[in-house]
């Protein structure tokens, strides 16, 4: 079996008929040539315009920078953990796509950031079965949530193409600033019909789209699941802080250089993904029949890998109910920077909301200077 065997997407009717007229379009929902086309694509220019290089760094960094101001500004006092990662993980992703940062002030902008939160986070489990079993979503259009995501396509599908027309207005052939540009150059360039970056297909949208959805929600839960963690571990956190201040002091912000230096940040990283297991499973299909740990899997079959089954599976992990970032090391190595980040009344409840992703509820903390 390759791996491509069981990248096929189940087609999700009725939320595919509100977003893409029912075909499914873009990176996340689709299969085969298309998906493997918009993957490669979006993969090597996020790698070109920053994504996990020295460019990115800077936008992160700057980003790191203003947050921690804003940390500054309320330290000693209790500040919501829910969304406050939001802005600063939102800009680093739109500066690599629209070669900028995303003026959050603006109502429109407020608006998109808060229906891809409020999408996520009124979703439950039913929302899952939803997708494959329409009947749920049918009984129970809002308890399942599913609903939610269907009527949140429109305004963001609104939102996206004027931001798509706003950065536009300053484009010039072959002259890449960002992503989009990018982008629209390889949709010029293409005269084949069968690609899917032929303009008849307008997929940049939804491959647009699928970035910003599938990176900003992501990436924020599982820092203030990090936050969770550290306040009900202060041990992990001194470790931690005493790495930092080893390889990076407190002078100047760390940097991509100094990750091989930090195996036990790497390593309360690993463990904060393990343990938040945030997408606990994800739509598949069969794209072909296939023989899998002696199961026949017949064409078409949808299968859903269980991340959160994995991730606590006893025989592989020994103890995985423990929060336990040395289990990613091969040594003990003893290794935060500015603050010490502590609990502002009740500790943190490390039962999670059970919506598309398993966010934290809500949550204070206080960060002290040390
Ligand atoms: C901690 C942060 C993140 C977590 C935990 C996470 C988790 C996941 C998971 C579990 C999947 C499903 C994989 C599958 O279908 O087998 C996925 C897919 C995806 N993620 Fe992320 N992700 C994160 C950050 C990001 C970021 C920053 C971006 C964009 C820059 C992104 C873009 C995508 C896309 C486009 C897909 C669909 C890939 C495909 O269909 O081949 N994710 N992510």
């Amino acid at each position: 079996m390759n791996l491509t065997t069981l990248a096929g997407r189940p087609l999700l009717k009725s939320f595919i008929t509100a977003r893409s007229e029912g075909v499914p379009r873009g990176i996340v929902f689709t299969e085969g040539q298309e998906w493997s086309e918009q993957r490669r694509f979006a993969l090597r220019n996020l790698r070109d315009f920053g994504f996990g290089t020295k460019t990115m760094e800077g936008k992160v960094q700057e980003e790191v920078r203003v947050l921690l101001e804003k940390f500054q500004e309320n330290e000693g006092k209790p500040i919501q953990v829910r969304n406050v990662f939001n802005a600063a993980v939102v800009n680093a992703l739109w500066s690599i796509m629209f070669g900028e940062r995303l003026d959050q002030e603006e109502p429109e902008v407020k608006d998109a950031i808060n229906r891809i939160a409020s999408t996520f986070e009124e979703s439950n489990i039913l929302a899952n079965l939803a997708m494959f079993i329409p009947i749920i979503g049918q009984i129970s259009p809002k308890l399942s949530g599913y609903m939610k995501m269907v009527e949140e396509a429109i305004p963001l599908n609104n939102f996206m193409k004027k931001q798509i027309e706003s950065h536009n207005k300053h484009y010039e052939e072959d002259q890449p600033r960002d992503f989009v540009d990018a982008y629209t150059d390889e949709v010029k360039n293409t005269t084949d019909p069968k690609s899917s970056f032929h303009p008849k297909h307008n997929e940049m949208l939804f491959a647009l789209l699928d970035l910003f959805v599938a990176g900003s929600e992501t990436t924020s839960t599982t820092l203030s699941w990090m936050c969770a963690y550290l306040i009900r571990h202060p041990q992990v956190q001194h470790k931690l802080q005493e790495e930092i201040d080893q390889v990076v002091g407190k002078e100047r912000l760390p940097a991509l250089a100094d990750r091989p230096s930090m195996p036990y940040t790497e390593a309360v990283i690993s463990e904060v993904l393990r343990y938040s297991s945030i997408v606990p499973m994800v739509m598949h299909k069969a794209s072909e029949d296939l023989e899998f740990h002696g199961f026949f899997i017949p064409k078409d079959t949808i299968v859903l890998p269980n991340f959160y089954d994995a991730h606590f599976d006893e025989a592989a992990w020994g103890d995985p109910q423990n929060f336990r970032p040395e289990r990613f090391l091969n040594e003990d190595v003893t290794f935060f920077q500015t603050f010490v980040i502590t609990r502002s009344g009740e500790l943190p409840n490390l039962v999670p909301h059970v919506g598309f992703s398993l966010s934290p509820k809500p949550f204070e903390m206080i960060l002290k200077r040390r």
